[in-house]
């Protein structure tokens, strides 16, 4: 069949209010505020999650960190509470539980504070070198694991329009030399796929969902795997275009655009923020 006969008989969503779109005259800070609005951050007890959470404070937003960690980054979440105290907003930690009952609880107090349940970014992550051949069936399943679908029903029912972020990886287009990490890999292709199939499942409700995908960061994730094989370093310096790895600050511009009403025509896209490295072979 010719691209020319393929018919698409599914009905176009026509239901999609017209404020979705942003009025021409928004101003540049109205464009990139989270003033009024809830984030909820998965994986927010360290690493990227934590600097994100900062980034919401800073964009006007509320923030909400949800992690399997019994308490947060001690220093980290000090500098946060400071943040959340000069700028008038909330910042809290939550341990994780069922997802649906804590994305509840987190919808109810985004009412009490007069806010609105507005985005998710689904940051949680393990990362493990296993050769694949070695991989035990459950840590495959708990590595897929995700947050975001309860999210958009809550957003759904409130009626609004939110955004949510996935954090991905770079790792979900290639494969990185020297690392056995097939399984996380896999992990992230499935992430930004899902993406894509959820957004022409959420378009309908002005729902937008995109991934984020860095390349190399400092954390501590990253810290483990160089203390325990510290020779891969040098191979990830050799794709690194701009002469070092990235650092969690490098990524809370990319997140506050894609969750704020700057990108408010994208959805199902993945924007790739790895200092050039995918650019080289
Ligand atoms: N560090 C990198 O180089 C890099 C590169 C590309 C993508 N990423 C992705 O960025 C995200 C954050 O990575 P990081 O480097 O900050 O890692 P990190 O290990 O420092 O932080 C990840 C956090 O997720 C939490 N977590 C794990 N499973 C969870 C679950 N089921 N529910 C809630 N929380 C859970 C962990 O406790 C941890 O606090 C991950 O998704 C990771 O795959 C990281």
């Amino acid at each position: 069949m010719s691209p020319a006969t393929i018919v698409n008989d599914l009905p176009l969503p026509t239901n999609i209010p017209e404020s979705h779109q942003t009025p021409a005259n928004t101003s540049h800070n109205a464009l990139f505020t989270l003033a009024g609005k809830v984030v909820v951050i998965t994986g927010g007890g360290r690493g990227l999650g934590i600097a994100l959470a900062g980034a919401v404070l800073e964009a006007g937003g509320h923030v909400v960190c949800l992690d399997i960690l019994k308490e947060p980054a001690a220093e980290e979440w000090a500098a946060l509470q400071k943040m959340a105290k000069q700028f008038n907003l909330e910042a809290t930690y939550r341990k994780r539980r069922r997802a649906v009952e804590v994305m509840d609880e987190i919808d109810a107090d985004a009412t009490r504070v007069g806010a609105q349940f507005h985005g998710v970014v689904a940051c949680a992550g393990i990362q493990q070198r296993i050769p694949a051949v070695d991989y035990p069936q459950a840590d495959f399943e708990r590595i897929q694991e995700l947050m975001s679908l309860h999210g958009a029903r809550i957003m759904i029912k409130n009626g609004v329009r939110g955004s949510i972020v996935m954090i991905a990886s770079m790792s979900g287009q290639i494969a990185n030399r020297g690392l056995t990490c097939s399984a996380y890999n896999t992990s992230k292709a499935a992430v930004q796929q899902m993406c894509r199939s959820l957004a022409q499942e959420w378009g309908q409700h002005g729902i937008r969902i995109n991934t984020l995908s860095p390349g190399y960061i400092r954390t501590a994730m990253t810290d483990e795997l160089l203390t325990a094989a510290p020779e891969i370093e040098k191979i990830w310096m050799a794709g690194a275009l701009l002469g070092r790895l990235g650092a969690p600050e490098d990524f809370k511009a990319p997140a506050i655009f894609l969750l704020s009403a700057g990108s408010s025509f994208m959805t199902g896209a993945d924007l790739r923020v790895d200092g050039g490295h995918c650019a080289s072979a």
